[in-house]
């Protein structure tokens, strides 16, 4: 009996560990950086609009210009439905729609990515000032590697503008490389429809 016990827990134990993110397919050497927690992270202040100003390109992403989204917040879920949408190289407009939530197992402002596409990344806010930028760092060691990407979300869609300057700032003192980030085209060809 306590055999059988022991087998079901141990069943159990490896269908949970099996929440980490599937195909990790863009791994680069090295590990995550170490990031702090943002403290009383407020998330009806977080909801709304955000634009996707530069990024560690996020292959999953299928659009590349004129990327935005729309947090909504939701109280007795304890999170948000977010559409993100944005046009793709071709200029075709795609949206999608997702989850992005708080868990028990960390503090509020480090949250998890529950997307079709990018499912059990994490959504780590370094740091925001829910007016004009928010920092997020979304990276997964696979022992000597990594799979890392991040973000710069600004609440107006311009390139090099103050939400730019300050994540630049934040990710450096963070031990992030800020040259691996690239721009998120904002330019007069962009419709926002999240
Ligand atoms: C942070 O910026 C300084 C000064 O520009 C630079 O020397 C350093 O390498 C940067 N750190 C990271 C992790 O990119």
């Amino acid at each position: 009996m306590a055999r059988f016990f022991l087998l079901v827990l141990v069943i159990v134990a490896s269908v949970l560990s099996e929440e980490t993110p599937d195909i990790p397919k863009f791994l680069t050497r090295g590990n995550c950086a170490k990031v702090s927690y943002f403290p009383k992270f407020d998330l009806k202040r977080y909801s709304g609009r955000w634009y996707q100003t530069d990024v560690i390109e996020i292959p999953y992403q299928p659009y590349t210009k004129c990327i935005n989204s729309f947090y909504e917040y939701s109280e007795p879920k304890y999170g948000y439905n977010v559409r993100t949408a944005g046009l793709t190289p071709e200029g075709e407009h795609l949206k999608k729609e997702g989850k992005i939530y708080p868990t028990e197992k960390f503090p509020a402002s480090h949250m998890l990515i529950d997307f079709p596409t990018i499912m059990g990344y994490p959504y780590e806010i370094i740091d925001t000032d829910y007016d004009t930028y928010s920092c997020v760092y979304s990276c997964v060691n696979w022992n000597s590697y990594k799979t890392e990407f991040a973000f710069v979300f600004s609440r107006t869609p311009e390139n090099n503008g103050p939400a730019t300057a300050k994540c630049k700032k934040v990710f450096n003192e963070s031990g992030i490389d800020f040259s691996k980030f690239v721009p998120v085209p904002h330019t007069e060809e962009c419709v926002y429809r999240a």
